[in-house]
């Protein structure tokens, strides 16, 4: 902190981190508490939610049930989902759904005004709720983001970077941000983590780049429970092309009937698994992968999908037509992307933490509904979900006072540290996570991928400094900050991963093909990651009092 560098305390009851789905929906909720959104986007809505194109599952159709919508969210979770918060999820998500057709949000429906429900794989059943087509994510939170800015309660901070929690004897007392023009304290007793994922962590993706695990990496740094951490959903058909994010390609195009053909124009799926496009997304992003790992492309015919479905999907269009190609002319190239983190911070069935007055909520969070593989829709469902029951429980949770605590002194970085010299380093890592620990692993690949991260990690903390008269503007630091979760980020998915020493659901190890009967352990926190490397003075920079 310099004098140039203004630091501002702000005071709140809560804080809500993120500006997708989840963090809006709690954010909502808690009207007319005196709520303060923290997002680092430009405006609202920001984050995954809005690339979401796949809808929202819930037995909300004729004959569907709850129950149904569960055994199907466990099977696909191989073997890790906990049954109880799967029959939570679905029955609230049910619920959530009917009150969101009832409030008039735009879904798509029928001439009775009944909703329009699409099939995904692994379903049992058509339950999945759009809206625009495959704009479900765009504008269900479009819409919300209307509402949170119309709430008199809400303070919306935008371009705001979280940088750490406060700590004081291990009770969670605010946030330091990085804002754009300068620092500030959020001073509060409750804060709800809805940051969303870490897809942009790994070098091909189709999340938006702000999905670098600030929140997973903020929680690890104050050291709160993590798990499941190496299970990162690939998405299977994610265009080929050459851009960051990669345009997806919803599963909803397989569901009304695309086809996937290998480089001779061949179906390839039915050899591959019984439901042939509408396998599990692990099975058919593996089938995928594998080919194109060989140097063979791969190709989604979109036709008779736009032919059972014309208008049914705007935005798959639009990203073609971006890139040049025709999906009525001829077959797309697609390649698997990371997608989803089934991992996370882990939370209960009210999304609380480890840590008194931390909660968190979405993606950030693991609440144990995803297992090993996350069921196609669910994510916009957990979202919704979980940020009502965060609300409803930081609503009715008494809490102490503060205590008094002196203002954290924020991170410095060098006064000479650039933008290039920081994305060199981000591409890097992206790299290293990407090729060690992506769709397919191995111990051997793992293990380059932790010493790349380890030196990278090195490398950004020499950047820091000391001296109080030659740090970097906020803009560097925030950068500074996005590369330093990242990277830790990356080598907590790195040293989950190996340390299970099985193929489980989206973990799919080369060097231990099969699932182990022996149960592992799922949870870590940060000092084991120190208990396997070196602990980097950056790891530990949570403001802890
Ligand atoms: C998709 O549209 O294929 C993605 C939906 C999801 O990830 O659940």
């Amino acid at each position: 902190m310099t004098s140039s560098t203004p630091y501002d305390v702000r005071d709140a009851e809560v804080i809500v981190v993120g500006s997708g789905l989840a963090g809006m929906t709690a954010v909502l909720q808690l009207a007319p508490r005196a709520v303060t959104l923290i997002t680092k986007t430009a405006g609202l809505p920001g984050g995954s939610s809005l690339y979401a194109q796949g809808g929202i599952a819930a037995a909300v159709g004729p004959g569907d049930r709850p129950e149904d919508h569960a055994a199907d969210t466990v099977a696909a979770g191989a073997g890790l989902v906990d049954a109880a918060m799967a029959a939570l999820l679905t029955r609230d998500g049910a619920a959530q759904v009917r009150r969101l057709l009832a409030d008039g949000l735009p879904f798509d429906r029928a001439p009775d005004g009944s909703p329009l429900l699409g099939r995904e794989a692994a379903h049992g059943a058509a339950r999945i709720v759009h809206a625009g087509g495959d704009a479900t994510g765009r504008t269900l939170v479009t819409a919300l983001a209307e509402r949170v800015l119309a709430t008199p309660s809400v303070r919306v901070e935008t371009d705001a970077f979280a940088v750490d929690l406060v700590l004081r004897n291990g009770r969670v007392c605010g946030l330091l941000a990085c804002h754009g023009q300068g620092w500030v304290l959020h001073r509060a007793p409750r804060v709800i983590l809805a940051t969303g994922g870490i897809g942009a962590t790994f070098a091909r993706t189709t999340n938006p780049a702000e999905a670098t695990g600030d929140g997973l990496a903020i929680a690890a740094r104050a050291g709160a429970r993590l798990a499941d951490l190496e299970f990162v959903q690939f998405h299977p058909t994610a265009l080929a092309v050459d851009a960051d994010p990669v345009p997806l390609l919803t599963e909803a195009l397989r569901g009304a009937g695309a086809l996937l053909l290998d480089g001779q124009g061949h179906r390839f799926m039915p050899d591959e698994h019984p439901l042939a496009e509408l396998a599990p997304r692990d099975v058919v992003a593996r089938a995928i992968g594998r080919r194109v790992a060989a140097g063979e492309p791969v190709f989604l015919d979109l036709r008779p999908a736009l032919a059972a479905k014309p208008g049914g999907f705007p935005t798959v269009l639009a990203l073609c037509a971006e890139h040049g190609l025709d999906p009525f002319a001829e077959p797309m190239p697609v390649a698997p992307a990371a997608h989803y983190h089934m991992g996370g911070v882990v939370t209960d069935a009210d999304g609380r933490t480890s840590l008194e007055g931390l909660w968190a909520c979405g993606e950030v969070a693991c609440t144990g509904v995803h297992g090993a593989n996350r069921l196609a829709s669910n994510s916009l469902l957990e979202a919704l979900v979980f940020g009502a029951r965060v609300a409803r429980d930081v609503a009715e949770r008494p809490l102490a006072p503060l205590p008094p605590f002196a203002l954290p002194r924020p991170p410095a970085v060098a006064a000479d540290v650039s933008h290039i010299l920081l994305d060199a380093i981000g591409a890097e890592a992206r790299s290293a996570l990407y090729d060690g620990a992506g769709l397919v692993r191995d111990g051997l690949g793992l293990l380059a991928a932790r010493r790349k991260l380890d030196r990278l990690a090195a490398a950004l903390d020499t950047l820091r400094c000391e001296d109080n008269d030659a740090e970097a503007p906020p803009a560097i630091v925030r950068h500074w900050g996005e590369a330093r979760n990242r990277l830790l980020v990356g080598r907590l998915v790195v040293h989950a991963a190996l340390a299970r020493e099985e193929s489980r659901g989206a973990h799919c190890r080369s060097d231990h093909p099969l699932p182990t009967p022996a149960s592992m352990s799922r949870t870590l926190t940060l000092s084991d990651l120190a208990g396997f490397a070196a602990p980097l003075p950056g790891d530990a920079a949570c403001c802890i009092l």
